[in-house]
């Protein structure tokens, strides 16, 4: 039996303030994306990020097939979307959602009006428990100086003040 019950683990972690992004990827003419936020840097040399994802998401079978996966960072006001992306039940399709979006050099779709974006050709997929770790070489980037980070903190949206 584990020594901390998942109410107590969802509770600590749930004080861990973090940003919020959109994980996309395209396969073979389909997108999907899901709101995540167990985003990290991972290495300068080379230029590596990774991200989490739950074991059964259509992610965990796409980004191997693809080979390749985007991070928008969503910025204040975009709570629309993170809810939009947390949705569970959703299917792959031609387009995301009906949202805008572009596409720097793998062709994944990233967010119009993100505050940031990384666009990764996948170095690895390690386990992770219940989650993969995908591991992403960065192959494009962007961010825009005026614009503030959605922040996820307790459960719920913040801005920066
Ligand atoms: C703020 C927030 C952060 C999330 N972070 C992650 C994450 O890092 N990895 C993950 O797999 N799911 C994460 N989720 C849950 C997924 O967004 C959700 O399970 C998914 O969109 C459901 O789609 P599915 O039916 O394809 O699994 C997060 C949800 C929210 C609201």
């Amino acid at each position: 039996m584990s020594p901390v019950d998942a109410d107590t683990f969802k509770d600590a972690l749930a004080s861990w303030a973090s940003g919020v992004t959109v994980l996309t990827t395209e396969h073979e003419g389909q997108v999907y994306g899901i709101t995540a936020s167990s985003f990290s840097t991972l290495s300068m040399d080379p230029l590596l990020v990774l991200v989490c994802i739950q074991n059964g998401n259509h992610l965990e079978r796409m980004v191997p097939a693809s080979g390749k996966f985007a991070v928008s960072v969503l910025a204040t006001g975009q709570d629309d979307i993170s809810n939009h992306f947390a949705i569970s039940g959703r299917d792959p399709g031609p387009e995301l959602d009906g949202f805008d979006t572009f596409t720097d050099q793998t062709g994944c779709p990233i967010v119009s009006g993100a505050i940031a974006h990384l666009d990764c050709e996948l170095e690895a997929v390690v386990p992770g428990g219940d989650h993969v770790i995908a591991l992403g070489r960065v192959v494009g980037a962007a961010s825009d100086p005026d614009k503030e980070p959605l922040m996820y903190f307790r459960r719920g949206y913040h801005g920066l003040d």
